[in-house]
């Protein structure tokens, strides 16, 4: 299992990726162990060995990921795809309320993690085209809650 945190994003024109990039710069300000991965990289099972993770994801077309993301998302909605017990998670949303599907894909993937298992760290936060303050809302909220996590867990392996 991974003791460290990992900061997945999924993204079109490069918000979620930015914002993703902001989140691994403060995690690392932290001082923590923290990787920064794009879910076009990433295969369900590689969830199974992870115990705390951020996800910063955008919609598209009609309420679906951006294309990059669409056989990660295809291969978790599977019956295969792996029991996620140990994983603790929170998602930052990307969206535009003009859209009738707004965020879909964020609350898509929450849903399924829970499904499979994994606990929420904290509620979905879901943004709009003026994602900044949101952002920074989130951030707040989900980074202290993150770092009790990390240091639970060091404390139980010293
Ligand atoms: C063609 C198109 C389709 C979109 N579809 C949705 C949608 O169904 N639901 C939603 O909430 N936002 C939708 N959006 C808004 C994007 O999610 C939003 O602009 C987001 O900030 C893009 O982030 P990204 O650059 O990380 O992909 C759409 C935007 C475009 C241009």
């Amino acid at each position: 299992m991974q003791n460290s945190l990992a900061i997945y994003y999924a993204t079109m024109t490069g918000n979620a990726e930015t914002l993703a990039r902001r989140a691994h710069e403060r995690a690392l300000n932290e001082g923590w162990s923290a990787r920064l991965i794009n879910l076009s990289e990433v295969k369900p099972a590689d969830l199974g060995a992870e115990t705390l993770a951020l996800f910063i994801v955008s919609t598209w077309g009609d309420g679906e990921p951006p294309a990059d993301a669409c056989d990660f998302h295809y291969d978790l909605e599977k019956d295969s795809a792996p029991a996620l017990p140990a994983l603790r998670f929170a998602i930052l949303g990307l969206g535009d309320k003009d859209y009738s599907d707004f965020n879909a894909f964020a609350r898509k993937l929450d849903e399924r993690l829970v499904s499979l298992g994994a606990q929420r760290l904290h509620e979905r936060i879901e943004a709009d085209l003026d994602f900044d303050d949101t952002y920074a809302e989130w951030e707040n909220r989900v980074f202290p809650l993150v770092g009790d996590v990390l240091k639970e867990a060091a404390s139980l392996t010293r």
